[in-house]
């Protein structure tokens, strides 16, 4: 009795502290290898030339394409907190729905973000879609 009650506190010491930061890590590994290059590691992009993905507007509007645009790289004179880029996002071919799912995920939990959870289900029929 007395030794499953220390587990029991170990587990939820353990449980507590992988909760304390972002739960997303692989996502955020994943962006800091991936996007981050181009949009910035607090997301923020590069003025008038790369979008910001940071409380960014197009993410809320257009949620059903963003696996897509990660998958097949987008090549279009888009809006986004009011500024207008036109410079052309290439494809990111290898990355599996997990790791798109991650990675949104990531995104949509930092930087002011806050959009539903996207679940691996979700990503798959927007790739169905693009596909
Ligand atoms: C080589 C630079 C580059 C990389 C790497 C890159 N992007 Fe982009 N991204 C762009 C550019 C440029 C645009 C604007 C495309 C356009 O205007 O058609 C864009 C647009 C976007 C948009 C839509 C606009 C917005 O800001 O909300 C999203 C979402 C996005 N990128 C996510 C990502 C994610 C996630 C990754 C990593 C998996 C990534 N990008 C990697 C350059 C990049």
């Amino acid at each position: 009795m007395m030794k499953k009650g220390i587990y029991a506190v170990l587990l939820g010491l353990l449980f507590f502290s992988a909760c304390e930061d972002n739960p997303y890590s692989q996502g955020e590994i994943l962006y800091n290898n991936f996007c981050s290059n181009c949009h910035a590691t607090d997301g923020s992009g590069l003025q008038g030339l790369i979008p910001p993905l940071a409380a960014s507007d197009f993410l809320d509007k257009n949620r059903d394409q963003l696996a897509c645009i990660i998958r097949y790289g987008l090549a279009d004179t888009i809006v986004v907190n009011g500024r207008t880029y036109t410079q052309e996002m290439e494809a990111i071919p290898n990355l599996s729905r997990f790791e798109i799912a991650n990675i949104l995920n990531y995104v949509e939990y930092s930087w002011g973000n806050k959009q539903q959870y996207f679940t691996i289900q979700e990503i798959e029929a927007s790739l169905e879609k693009c596909e």
